[in-house]
């Protein structure tokens, strides 16, 4: 095991080995047939419910865990490093729809949905994406236009994961109005469920990686949304929904952290068995170097994201830095598995080993939750302080 060298109190030790354990047992033996079946098992979204798994940066009032974002993301690796599709549903589930409730929702908001949300008994997505606005989040089309005390909705919304399965999808939709358009200043975010007449889920993408995370499109058709769905003030879910995202990409940082470890270990576990030229593939130099090298920059990620983690909590604005561990991990976790196929050779093209998978899942860790090219964007304005 590539353990990390961050100072762990016994609480973050007890989460990390609870997590590892669950992993271990309950995800890890299924997470190829999964990939192959391009569908998890649904009790698992039970299962993380009972662990607590599902509300652990949620506070006790509302039936979280109220930990840590260091336990939050610890935890998250171990998920990741088992199987990186059910990370994507903790991750999304922990740091988006649940978090933009509790940040800027009201209380009757947060008292209907985050107990069930904490426990797994409702799984939440977050729809901001659309076919025609993806790194430009501002330019969203979907329209929502006020009728008595109802807004309704028309539009698309694109690669939303757990779309079909989730049953409080927060989305982010534009109030304004054609007349009188307001950019980013002109959407808002609500709460939607899927028994909402209107509602529907499109298309299921056929993906590269992550297989067993299904992502949709979502189609509101003249959807009737009641207006006390509106989360917090109108014209701010742009905002609301930027600030989620800072806390979402250190989750994506941690589930990168989780699939370049797993290729890390399969590598190291792989050259350690496997015998060419009368010898051991890790006793040739250039195996070893590779093998230091994959875990240098392993170390690397980790420790900028366990910094970052543990900056959060005290306080600090970590929106730059948040973009950092995201841009590092992912490209990591990219630059690791690549190597890992290499040093498994022909065994690591097929689907025999597990690295293949990893290298198709660690991909999407570059491009989901703000492309590296948005990562950088968002760091280059903090350094440019513009
Ligand atoms: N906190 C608070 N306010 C923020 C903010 C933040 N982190 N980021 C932006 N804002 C505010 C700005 O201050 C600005 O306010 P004013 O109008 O008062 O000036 C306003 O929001 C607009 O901000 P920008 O001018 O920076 O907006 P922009 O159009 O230049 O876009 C961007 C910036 C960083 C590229 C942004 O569009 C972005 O992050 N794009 C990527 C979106 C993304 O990550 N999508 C992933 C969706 S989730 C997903 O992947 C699916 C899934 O299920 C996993």
């Amino acid at each position: 095991m590539i353990e990390t060298l961050t100072p762990l109190s016994e609480q973050q030790r007890a989460i990390q080995l609870l997590a590892r354990d669950f992993a271990t047992r309950e995800l890890a033996p299924h997470a190829a047939a999964w990939d192959r079946a391009s569908q998890s098992d649904p009790v698992i979204v039970r299962k993380l419910g009972e662990l607590g798994f599902l509300g652990m940066l949620l506070p006790e009032n509302v039936g979280g865990l109220a930990l840590d974002s260091l336990s939050y993301l610890l935890a998250l690796e171990e998920i990741a490093a088992a199987d990186a599709s059910t990370a994507v549903l903790m991750s999304v589930h922990n740091s988006l729809p649940t978090r933009m409730i509790l940040n800027f929702g009201n209380d009757a908001q947060r008292d209907r949905f985050l107990p069930k949300m904490a426990t797994g008994e409702l799984l939440g997505a977050f729809a901001l994406s659309e076919p025609d606005a993806g790194s430009d989040a501002s330019a969203v089309r979907t329209q929502a236009v006020r009728d008595g005390d109802s807004w309704v909705l028309d539009g698309t919304k694109a690669w939303v994961t757990n779309g079909n399965t989730a049953d409080v999808i927060v989305t982010m939709v534009r109030t304004d109005s054609a007349d009188a358009r307001r950019g980013s200043r002109g959407i808002s975010a609500f709460i939607l469920t899927p028994d909402l007449p209107g509602f529907r889920v499109g298309k299921k993408e056929d993906k590269m990686g992550l297989r067993a995370s299904p992502t949709v499109q979502l189609a509101f058709d003249a959807m009737r949304v009641p207006a006390d769905r509106m989360i917090g003030e109108e014209w701010q879910g742009f905002v609301y929904a930027m600030q989620s995202l800072e806390a979402g990409r250190l989750g994506i940082a941690a589930q990168a952290v989780g699939i370049a470890r797993a290729a890390l270990e399969a590598a190291i576990a792989y050259t350690r068995e496997r015998h060419q030229f009368g010898k051991p593939l890790n006793s040739f130099q250039a195996v070893e170097f590779r093998l230091a090298d994959m875990a240098t920059r392993l170390h690397a990620a980790r420790a900028m994201l366990h910094t970052t983690a543990a900056a959060k909590d005290r306080g600090l604005n970590v929106g730059a830095h948040a973009a950092m561990c995201k841009l590092l991990a992912s490209e990591t976790a990219m630059w690791i598995t690549t190597h890992a196929i290499q040093l498994f050779g022909g065994y690591g093209y097929v689907t025999d080993y597990p690295v293949e998978r990893l290298f198709r899942d660690a991909k999407i860790t570059e491009i989901y939750e703000g492309t590296s090219e948005v990562q950088r964007i968002v760091i280059g304005r903090a350094v440019a302080a513009r």
